[in-house]
Order: C-alpha cells, then sequence, then structure tokens
C-alpha cells in the first residue's frame, strides 16, 4: 500500500516537473519520495537552486515562508497546512519591536524558525548549523537573539566575545529532555556516544559528547568509528540513522522527543497536494517578501 502511494507520487512529480523537500524529522516514507532532505539551513538554499518552478514542503510553515522568500517566482506548497512550529508562533513582530526600541543599539538575531513576519523587523537570520559562525561574523558585540533561549545560551558560550541578550522561549519538544535522562542513558549504553540538538536545556548540551543540527547529528554519527549513539533530538532521527548504518546501534535520549507538528504531514498529504486537491499554497505579500529577505540573504551570506 505504501509503496503502491509512493509510486504514484513518484510518477505525478515527475509528469507535473515539482520538487519535493523534506527535513530530516519526516517520517521514512516521506524521506523515500524527497528530491532532497535536510535540515533547515540546507533545504532553504536547496529550495533556491532547484530547476522546478513549484516546490512542496514536507516540513513546518516556517520553512515553507523560508523557501518562499528565498524564491518569491515559485508556486511554494506546504502538504500539510495545520504543520505549524510552536516556538516560531511564541514572539510577534509587536513583542520584539517593543523590545527592539529598549535595546536600540543591539543586532537582533532570529533564529529561522520564526514567521515571515517577525522575520521583517529582525537583522539576520540563523540556523542551528550557522548560528556560532554568524553570530561571531557579526561586527556588533551587542546581541539581541530570538526566540530560543537554549540555542542562544548555546551560542553564548561558543562566543564569549559577544554579549547576547535572551528572551524566554524555545522548543516545547526539546525542552522535555532532561540531564537526568542524559545520566540514565550513560548508565543504560556506557558505550554511546550522546548527541544532542542545540534547543536542548544547557544542562543537557553541557553532559552530551556533540552538540549539531539535525544535519550534524547524522553526519557526526554516519562518520564515527563508534557503533553506539544516543540521539537527543526529533526520534524520526534514530529511525534515519538505523536505516542508513544498519551495522551501528541508535537510542533516543527520551521517549517525549516527538514533534508532532512535524509528524503531522503524511503520505496522503502529499499525494493530494501533487494531485492538486491538497496542502497550501504560501501567498506572502511582496513587502514581506522583500524586507524578511534581507535577514535571510544576510544569513546565506555570513554562514
Ligand atoms: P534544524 O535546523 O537542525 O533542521 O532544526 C530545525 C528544527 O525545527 C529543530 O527542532
Ligand atoms: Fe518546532 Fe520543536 Fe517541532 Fe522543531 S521540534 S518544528 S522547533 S516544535
Amino acid at each position: 500500500m505504501i509503496h503502491d502511494i509512493q509510486q504514484q507520487i513518484l510518477r505525478l512529480k515527475k509528469e507535473k516537473d515539482v520538487c519535493i523537500l523534506a527535513h530530516s524529522y519526516q517520517a521514512r516514507e516521506i524521506i523515500e519520495i524527497a528530491d532532497f532532505t535536510g535540515d533547515s539551513f540546507g533545504l532553504s538554499v536547496k529550495a533556491k537552486e532547484v530547476p522546478q518552478s513549484t516546490v512542496i514542503i514536507c516540513g513546518v510553515r516556517f520553512m515553507a515562508e523560508t523557501v518562499k522568500i528565498l524564491s518569491p517566482n515559485k508556486k511554494v506548497l506546504l502538504a500539510n497546512p495545520t504543520a505549524g512550529c510552536p516556538m516560531a508562533e511564541q514572539m510577534d513582530k509587536e513583542l520584539i519591536g517593543a523590545v527592539r526600541k529598549q535595546y536600540p543599539d543591539y543586532t537582533v538575531v532570529a533564529y529561522i524558525n520564526t514567521t515571515a513576519e517577525l522575520k521583517t523587523i529582525c537583522d539576520v537570520c540563523v540556523t542551528s548549523s550557522s548560528a556560532v559562525k554568524i553570530v561571531r561574523n557579526l561586527p556588533n558585540k551587542d546581541i539581541l537573539f530570538i526566540p530560543d533561549c537554549n540555542l542562544g545560551d548555546y551560542v553564548a558560550k561558543q562566543a564569549p566575545e559577544k554579549n547576547l541578550k535572551l528572551l524566554q522561549g524555545g522548543c516545547p519538544i526539546h525542552a522535555r529532555v532532561s540531564d537526568f535522562d542524559v545520566q540514565k542513558a550513560r548508565l543504560e549504553h556506557p558505550n554511546a556516544e550522546i548527541l544532542v540538538h542545540p534547543e536542548c536545556t544547557p544542562d543537557v548540551v553541557a553532559l552530551a559528547d556533540f552538540v549539531g543540527s539535525t544535519s550534524e547529528i547524522m553526519e557526526y554519527a554516519k562518520n564515527s568509528y563508534n557503533s553506539e549513539f544516543v540521539i537527543g533530538t526529533e526520534i524520526s532521527i534514530v529511525q534515519h540513522l538505523s536505516y542508513s548504518c544498519p551495522e551501528k546501534r541508535f537510542y533516543s535520549l527520551s521517549k517525549n522527543l516527538i514533534c508532532p507538528n512535524m509528524k503531522a504531514t503524511s503520505l496522503m498529504d502529499v499525494y493530494h497536494t501533487l494531485s492538486g486537491n491538497g496542502g497550501e499554497e504560501i501567498d506572502l505579500d511582496s513587502k514581506t517578501l522583500k524586507k524578511a529577505r534581507v535577514c535571510i540573504d544576510r544569513m546565506i551570506e555570513l554562514g
């Protein structure tokens, strides 16, 4: 059944000349039919390069908005319109506009997990894989980092020469993991390396062996000589790594590491989007497209 739908998707995608981009947190059956998979940064750069004029995003809304901002002439479809990122919706333009007034000399650095509207008043975007490099490359010492205070704390420690002001925000899924989970994993899997996403709390990050974006975690595990790993990010990464490295063992740092928004997209959503009976076309007004693009272009330039 899954195989039949996948075959129909592959046929339709070819017939209609559509590109499918899937974030690494997507389910296995979606990863298998995607043209490209990767982390937030990889997908946004890829979307700009692909020749197709229609792109389907299997991920969450901010990712589809980012693709639209970078490729305004392309038709960008979000396969499941209900898939949002709670972190991206935690802070709005009004709140950050008011904070900016309090810190007029600060450079506002926005994690890519923000709405297109909020990006219009930020100076530069970052992703988990580019945040440290970009913050270090900024000429200003004073940085207002939004919305993820865990990623912000990680960046502040990697770039001690900078003065980072953080606000209380972050990923509710990664926040579910505690230092207790890390200690438990060390006891249960004493030979495993613990790899975590910087959206985890500082306590968890401090105890990990490696910290990186979804793609960086996958690359690290694939290239490491070690054969056991505990993965501190969305549980799908455990599944994908188990497929690509069958000789290695992967365990999840917590059974709570499941993002319902990333899991919202099904194979049928992709099929209906391709058939013209589903998905949502991302539509952003020209002012938002133009202003939000400035901070995404700066991200690509500095990262
Ligand atoms: P990446 O930048 O690692 O793809 O992370 C995106 C995300 O939503 C993590 O929760
Ligand atoms: Fe958003 Fe967290 Fe889900 Fe990533 S894992 S999409 S940051 S809620």
